[in-house]
Protein backbone atom coordinates (compact mmCIF):
# COMPACT_ATOMS: atom_id res chain seq x y z
CA UNK A 1 0.00 0.00 0.00
CA UNK A 2 1.89 2.84 -1.24
CA UNK A 3 -0.54 5.30 0.62
CA UNK A 4 0.98 7.68 3.24
CA UNK A 5 4.17 6.30 2.45
CA UNK A 6 5.97 9.42 2.02
CA UNK A 7 4.47 11.06 5.13
CA UNK A 8 6.05 7.57 6.90
CA UNK A 9 9.28 8.49 5.75
CA UNK A 10 9.10 12.25 7.04
CA UNK A 11 7.83 10.93 10.30
CA UNK A 12 10.39 8.11 10.88
CA UNK A 13 13.25 11.06 9.90
CA UNK A 14 11.49 13.36 13.01
CA UNK A 15 11.82 10.39 14.94
CA UNK A 16 15.39 9.52 14.52
CA UNK A 17 16.60 13.31 14.58
CA UNK A 18 14.60 13.41 17.87
CA UNK A 19 16.31 10.44 19.42
CA UNK A 20 19.65 12.14 18.96
CA UNK A 21 18.46 15.53 20.37
CA UNK A 22 19.67 15.11 23.83
CA UNK A 23 23.65 14.57 23.09
CA UNK A 24 26.17 16.36 22.89
CA UNK A 25 28.45 16.81 19.56
CA UNK A 26 31.28 14.60 21.58
CA UNK A 27 28.89 12.14 22.41
CA UNK A 28 26.88 11.79 19.05
CA UNK A 29 30.65 11.48 17.18
CA UNK A 30 32.37 8.99 19.54
CA UNK A 31 31.95 5.18 19.52
CA UNK A 32 29.86 3.96 22.53
CA UNK A 33 32.12 0.91 22.14
CA UNK A 34 34.46 -1.21 20.28
CA UNK A 35 31.68 -3.09 18.21
CA UNK A 36 29.62 0.12 17.67
CA UNK A 37 30.76 3.14 15.26
CA UNK A 38 29.72 6.71 15.60
CA UNK A 39 26.23 6.94 15.92
CA UNK A 40 26.91 10.02 13.51
CA UNK A 41 27.82 6.55 10.83
CA UNK A 42 24.38 5.59 11.45
CA UNK A 43 22.86 8.87 10.07
CA UNK A 44 24.86 8.98 7.43
CA UNK A 45 24.74 5.40 6.08
CA UNK A 46 20.73 5.96 6.72
CA UNK A 47 20.92 9.02 4.59
CA UNK A 48 23.50 6.39 1.72
CA UNK A 49 20.95 3.61 1.77
CA UNK A 50 17.93 5.92 0.66
CA UNK A 51 19.87 7.66 -2.11
CA UNK A 52 21.25 4.25 -3.71
CA UNK A 53 18.08 1.90 -3.50
CA UNK A 54 15.62 5.31 -4.52
CA UNK A 55 17.25 7.72 -6.44
CA UNK A 56 19.93 5.88 -7.62
CA UNK A 57 18.41 1.95 -8.48
CA UNK A 58 14.97 2.81 -8.57
CA UNK A 59 15.04 6.12 -10.29
CA UNK A 60 18.25 5.88 -11.98
CA UNK A 61 20.05 9.15 -10.89
CA UNK A 62 23.44 9.43 -10.14
CA UNK A 63 24.27 8.98 -6.77
CA UNK A 64 24.13 12.56 -4.82
CA UNK A 65 27.63 11.91 -3.11
CA UNK A 66 29.21 8.71 -5.00
CA UNK A 67 32.48 9.37 -2.64
CA UNK A 68 30.67 8.40 0.01
CA UNK A 69 29.48 5.06 -0.69
CA UNK A 70 31.84 3.26 0.77
CA UNK A 71 32.24 5.37 3.85
CA UNK A 72 28.64 4.41 4.36
CA UNK A 73 28.28 0.47 3.02
CA UNK A 74 27.91 -1.49 6.13
CA UNK A 75 30.23 -3.86 4.47
CA UNK A 76 32.97 -1.82 3.32
CA UNK A 77 33.01 0.06 6.69
CA UNK A 78 32.83 -2.26 9.20
CA UNK A 79 31.90 -1.48 12.71
CA UNK A 80 35.39 -1.60 14.43
CA UNK A 81 36.77 1.18 12.02
CA UNK A 82 34.25 3.51 11.77
CA UNK A 83 35.23 5.35 14.54
CA UNK A 84 38.73 6.18 12.99
CA UNK A 85 37.00 7.20 9.71
CA UNK A 86 36.21 10.85 8.65
CA UNK A 87 32.67 11.24 8.74
CA UNK A 88 30.70 13.75 8.24
CA UNK A 89 28.94 15.75 11.16
CA UNK A 90 27.42 19.00 12.18
CA UNK A 91 26.16 20.79 9.18
CA UNK A 92 27.60 18.89 6.74
CA UNK A 93 25.77 15.40 8.11
CA UNK A 94 22.15 17.32 8.07
CA UNK A 95 22.80 18.83 4.73
CA UNK A 96 22.87 15.25 3.22
CA UNK A 97 20.26 13.79 4.93
CA UNK A 98 18.04 16.50 3.71
CA UNK A 99 19.34 16.44 0.42
CA UNK A 100 18.74 12.91 -0.24
CA UNK A 101 15.58 13.53 0.83
CA UNK A 102 14.64 16.44 -1.25
CA UNK A 103 15.64 13.99 -3.78
CA UNK A 104 14.03 10.70 -2.78
CA UNK A 105 10.74 12.74 -2.39
CA UNK A 106 10.28 13.31 -6.36
CA UNK A 107 10.92 9.70 -7.11
CA UNK A 108 7.82 7.70 -8.01
CA UNK A 109 6.43 5.07 -5.34
CA UNK A 110 5.89 2.45 -8.38
CA UNK A 111 4.87 -0.56 -6.08
CA UNK A 112 6.40 1.66 -2.82
CA UNK A 113 8.42 -1.62 -2.05
CA UNK A 114 11.65 -0.02 -1.97
CA UNK A 115 10.34 2.83 -0.52
CA UNK A 116 9.10 0.54 2.34
CA UNK A 117 12.94 -1.23 2.68
CA UNK A 118 14.33 2.33 3.02
CA UNK A 119 11.72 3.33 5.57
CA UNK A 120 12.01 0.29 7.71
CA UNK A 121 15.97 0.49 7.70
CA UNK A 122 15.63 3.60 8.91
CA UNK A 123 14.09 2.33 11.76
CA UNK A 124 15.80 -0.09 12.30
CA UNK A 125 18.82 1.81 12.27
CA UNK A 126 16.98 3.71 15.58
CA UNK A 127 17.36 0.81 17.34
CA UNK A 128 21.07 0.08 16.55
CA UNK A 129 21.08 3.81 17.51
CA UNK A 130 19.15 3.12 20.78
CA UNK A 131 21.61 -0.28 21.39
CA UNK A 132 24.71 2.17 21.42
CA UNK A 133 22.77 5.22 23.81
CA UNK A 134 21.86 2.51 26.59
CA UNK A 135 25.43 1.27 26.29
CA UNK A 136 26.45 5.33 27.00
CA UNK A 137 23.72 5.12 29.67
CA UNK A 138 22.24 8.15 27.41
CA UNK A 139 18.88 6.70 26.17
CA UNK A 140 16.12 9.83 25.44
CA UNK A 141 13.58 9.97 28.03
CA UNK A 142 10.82 9.29 25.49
CA UNK A 143 12.17 5.77 25.25
CA UNK A 144 9.96 2.98 25.78
CA UNK A 145 10.50 0.43 28.85
CA UNK A 146 8.83 -2.64 29.36
CA UNK A 147 5.95 -3.45 31.08
CA UNK A 148 6.12 -4.76 34.66
CA UNK A 149 4.62 -8.19 34.74
CA UNK A 150 3.89 -9.54 37.88
CA UNK A 151 2.23 -12.71 37.39
CA UNK A 152 3.86 -16.42 37.91
CA UNK A 153 6.05 -17.78 35.30
CA UNK A 154 3.54 -20.32 33.56
CA UNK A 155 4.44 -22.65 31.05
CA UNK A 156 1.41 -23.12 28.42
CA UNK A 157 1.20 -26.27 26.44
CA UNK A 158 0.91 -26.00 22.96
CA UNK A 159 0.29 -28.67 20.56
CA UNK A 160 2.04 -30.55 18.11
CA UNK A 161 1.09 -29.35 14.23
CA UNK A 162 1.60 -28.48 11.04
CA UNK A 163 1.88 -24.29 11.26
CA UNK A 164 2.36 -22.00 8.42
CA UNK A 165 5.71 -20.46 8.63
CA UNK A 166 7.02 -17.06 7.53
CA UNK A 167 4.92 -14.08 5.77
CA UNK A 168 2.39 -14.46 2.92
CA UNK A 169 2.82 -12.14 -0.50
CA UNK A 170 0.16 -9.55 0.76
CA UNK A 171 2.52 -7.88 3.04
CA UNK A 172 5.81 -6.20 3.29
CA UNK A 173 8.80 -9.01 4.40
CA UNK A 174 12.32 -8.92 4.47
CA UNK A 175 13.59 -12.18 1.88
CA UNK A 176 14.43 -14.22 5.38
CA UNK A 177 10.63 -14.58 6.23
CA UNK A 178 9.76 -15.81 2.76
CA UNK A 179 8.83 -18.05 1.39
CA UNK A 180 6.18 -19.01 3.76
CA UNK A 181 5.80 -22.62 4.23
CA UNK A 182 4.44 -25.57 6.33
CA UNK A 183 6.21 -27.31 9.10
CA UNK A 184 5.53 -29.84 11.07
CA UNK A 185 6.47 -28.38 15.29
CA UNK A 186 6.06 -31.12 17.76
CA UNK A 187 4.00 -30.39 20.89
CA UNK A 188 6.27 -28.34 23.16
CA UNK A 189 5.47 -25.85 26.44
CA UNK A 190 6.58 -22.09 26.77
CA UNK A 191 6.34 -19.35 29.06
CA UNK A 192 3.38 -17.34 28.77
CA UNK A 193 5.40 -13.86 29.94
CA UNK A 194 9.58 -13.25 29.87
CA UNK A 195 11.42 -14.44 32.50
CA UNK A 196 11.90 -11.40 35.07
CA UNK A 197 14.83 -9.15 36.72
CA UNK A 198 14.11 -10.37 40.11
CA UNK A 199 14.30 -14.21 38.51
CA UNK A 200 17.58 -13.67 36.78
CA UNK A 201 19.35 -12.15 40.06
CA UNK A 202 17.94 -15.13 41.88
CA UNK A 203 19.51 -17.26 39.54
CA UNK A 204 22.83 -14.80 39.43
CA UNK A 205 22.62 -14.90 43.33
CA UNK A 206 22.59 -19.13 43.52
CA UNK A 207 26.05 -18.96 41.32
CA UNK A 208 24.38 -19.00 38.02
CA UNK A 209 27.40 -17.49 36.74
CA UNK A 210 29.69 -18.94 38.86
CA UNK A 211 29.58 -22.86 38.10
CA UNK A 212 29.60 -24.37 34.19
CA UNK A 213 27.30 -26.64 34.47
CA UNK A 214 24.33 -25.39 33.31
CA UNK A 215 26.54 -23.19 30.36
CA UNK A 216 27.81 -24.64 26.74
CA UNK A 217 31.49 -24.73 26.26
CA UNK A 218 31.23 -21.63 23.92
CA UNK A 219 29.02 -19.63 26.56
CA UNK A 220 31.55 -20.76 29.54
CA UNK A 221 35.00 -19.55 27.40
CA UNK A 222 33.22 -16.33 26.15
CA UNK A 223 32.03 -15.99 30.36
CA UNK A 224 35.65 -16.74 31.05
CA UNK A 225 37.06 -14.78 28.64
CA UNK A 226 35.51 -11.53 29.02
CA UNK A 227 35.09 -11.72 33.23
CA UNK A 228 31.23 -11.99 32.80
CA UNK A 229 30.44 -12.83 36.52
CA UNK A 230 26.69 -10.91 37.07
CA UNK A 231 24.56 -8.34 35.67
CA UNK A 232 24.00 -5.57 36.64
CA UNK A 233 20.97 -4.16 35.12
CA UNK A 234 19.18 -6.86 36.13
CA UNK A 235 20.10 -5.57 39.91
CA UNK A 236 19.03 -2.10 39.01
CA UNK A 237 16.35 -2.67 37.03
CA UNK A 238 12.71 -3.21 37.97
CA UNK A 239 12.47 -6.41 39.86
CA UNK A 240 9.17 -7.29 37.77
CA UNK A 241 9.81 -6.35 34.17
CA UNK A 242 11.49 -8.88 31.40
CA UNK A 243 15.34 -8.83 32.23
CA UNK A 244 16.90 -7.38 29.23
CA UNK A 245 21.15 -6.69 27.41
CA UNK A 246 21.78 -10.43 27.88
CA UNK A 247 23.56 -12.59 25.67
CA UNK A 248 22.31 -16.12 24.41
CA UNK A 249 25.10 -17.35 26.16
CA UNK A 250 23.64 -16.26 29.51
CA UNK A 251 19.90 -16.71 28.18
CA UNK A 252 20.49 -20.61 27.38
CA UNK A 253 22.50 -21.10 30.78
CA UNK A 254 19.50 -19.41 32.54
CA UNK A 255 17.22 -21.70 30.83
CA UNK A 256 19.42 -24.81 31.65
CA UNK A 257 18.91 -23.83 35.30
CA UNK A 258 15.63 -23.25 35.08
CA UNK A 259 15.00 -26.55 33.96
CA UNK A 260 13.87 -25.23 30.96
CA UNK A 261 15.86 -24.01 27.43
CA UNK A 262 15.11 -21.80 24.77
CA UNK A 263 12.14 -22.13 22.43
CA UNK A 264 13.59 -22.41 18.41
CA UNK A 265 12.31 -19.95 16.07
CA UNK A 266 9.34 -22.25 14.87
CA UNK A 267 7.94 -22.82 18.51
CA UNK A 268 7.70 -19.28 18.92
CA UNK A 269 6.41 -18.45 15.98
CA UNK A 270 3.60 -21.20 16.33
CA UNK A 271 2.91 -20.00 20.12
CA UNK A 272 2.62 -16.61 18.87
CA UNK A 273 -0.17 -17.86 15.58
CA UNK A 274 -2.02 -19.91 19.01
CA UNK A 275 -1.93 -16.47 21.00
CA UNK A 276 -0.33 -17.71 24.41
CA UNK A 277 2.56 -15.23 24.40
CA UNK A 278 2.29 -12.56 26.85
CA UNK A 279 4.11 -9.77 26.88
CA UNK A 280 5.37 -10.08 22.99
CA UNK A 281 7.48 -6.63 22.68
CA UNK A 282 8.84 -5.87 26.38
CA UNK A 283 12.25 -7.91 24.81
CA UNK A 284 13.66 -8.82 21.97
CA UNK A 285 13.15 -12.98 22.51
CA UNK A 286 16.45 -15.25 21.89
CA UNK A 287 15.60 -18.36 19.93
CA UNK A 288 17.83 -21.53 19.73
CA UNK A 289 17.68 -21.44 16.10
CA UNK A 290 20.93 -20.40 13.94
CA UNK A 291 19.84 -17.76 11.16
CA UNK A 292 19.40 -20.02 8.10
CA UNK A 293 17.38 -19.64 4.53
CA UNK A 294 13.88 -20.77 4.40
CA UNK A 295 12.99 -23.99 1.81
CA UNK A 296 13.56 -21.83 -1.35
CA UNK A 297 14.97 -18.85 0.26
CA UNK A 298 15.92 -16.40 -2.66
CA UNK A 299 18.08 -13.10 -1.64
CA UNK A 300 15.97 -10.04 -2.16
CA UNK A 301 17.02 -7.00 -3.04
CA UNK A 302 20.88 -7.82 -2.32
CA UNK A 303 22.62 -11.06 -0.63
CA UNK A 304 24.08 -8.56 2.30
CA UNK A 305 20.77 -7.73 3.83
CA UNK A 306 20.32 -11.31 5.37
CA UNK A 307 22.03 -14.46 3.12
CA UNK A 308 25.59 -13.90 4.15
CA UNK A 309 24.41 -13.61 7.52
CA UNK A 310 23.22 -17.40 7.38
CA UNK A 311 24.94 -19.96 8.90
CA UNK A 312 25.79 -21.23 12.42
CA UNK A 313 27.19 -18.12 14.08
CA UNK A 314 23.99 -16.11 14.44
CA UNK A 315 20.78 -17.00 16.47
CA UNK A 316 17.59 -15.73 16.01
CA UNK A 317 15.56 -13.39 17.98
CA UNK A 318 12.02 -13.42 17.77
CA UNK A 319 8.96 -10.62 18.66
CA UNK A 320 10.48 -7.18 19.14
CA UNK A 321 11.42 -4.90 22.03
CA UNK A 322 9.87 -1.95 23.68
CA UNK A 323 11.91 0.43 21.38
CA UNK A 324 11.12 -0.95 18.42
CA UNK A 325 9.08 1.28 15.94
CA UNK A 326 5.84 0.53 15.56
CA UNK A 327 5.75 -0.14 11.79
CA UNK A 328 8.61 -2.74 12.31
CA UNK A 329 6.72 -4.96 15.05
CA UNK A 330 5.99 -7.88 13.58
CA UNK A 331 5.48 -11.90 14.38
CA UNK A 332 7.40 -12.86 11.59
CA UNK A 333 10.18 -10.88 11.31
CA UNK A 334 13.77 -12.77 12.43
CA UNK A 335 16.44 -10.54 14.23
CA UNK A 336 19.57 -12.00 14.69
CA UNK A 337 22.57 -11.02 16.33
CA UNK A 338 25.78 -12.90 17.70
CA UNK A 339 25.51 -15.16 20.87
CA UNK A 340 27.68 -12.72 22.58
CA UNK A 341 26.44 -9.87 22.04
CA UNK A 342 24.47 -8.04 25.57
CA UNK A 343 23.27 -4.51 23.42
CA UNK A 344 20.36 -5.86 22.48
CA UNK A 345 17.45 -5.00 24.06
CA UNK A 346 16.98 -8.59 24.65
CA UNK A 347 15.35 -11.43 27.06
CA UNK A 348 14.48 -14.84 27.46
CA UNK A 349 11.12 -16.52 26.89
CA UNK A 350 11.44 -20.64 28.66
CA UNK A 351 10.32 -23.14 27.24
CA UNK A 352 10.00 -26.91 27.25
CA UNK A 353 9.29 -30.13 25.71
CA UNK A 354 5.48 -30.95 26.07
C1 LIG B 1 17.96 -7.11 11.17
C2 LIG B 1 18.81 -5.69 12.89
C3 LIG B 1 20.07 -7.61 12.20
O1 LIG B 1 21.18 -4.14 11.91
O2 LIG B 1 22.24 -5.74 10.91
C4 LIG B 1 20.31 -2.62 9.03
C5 LIG B 1 19.08 -4.62 10.03
N1 LIG B 1 20.18 -4.36 7.77
N2 LIG B 1 20.91 -2.36 7.88
C6 LIG B 1 21.21 -5.13 11.19
C7 LIG B 1 19.84 -3.88 8.97
C8 LIG B 1 20.84 -3.39 7.10
C9 LIG B 1 19.91 -5.72 10.66
N3 LIG B 1 19.19 -6.52 11.71
FE1 LIG C 1 21.93 -0.58 7.45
Amino acid sequence: MPEGLKEAMQAARSRTLGLVAHLSDEEFERPAAAFFGPLVWDLGHIAAYEDLWLNHRLAGRPLRRPELAELYDAFETPRAVRGEATLLKGPALMDYLEAVRADSSTVALGDGALHELVLRHELQHNETMLQAMAVMGRLPETCGTPAARATPLELASVDGADVVIGAGDDCFAYDNERPQHVRRVDGFRIARRLSSNREWVAWADAGGYQSPHHWSGAGWQWRSENGIDDHAGARTGDPDTAVTHVSYFEAEAFAAASSARLPSEFEWESAAQANVLEGIGDAWEWTSSPFTGYPGFRAHPYREYSEVFFGDAYRVLRGWSCVTADRIRCTTFRNWDLPQRRHLFAGVRLAGDA
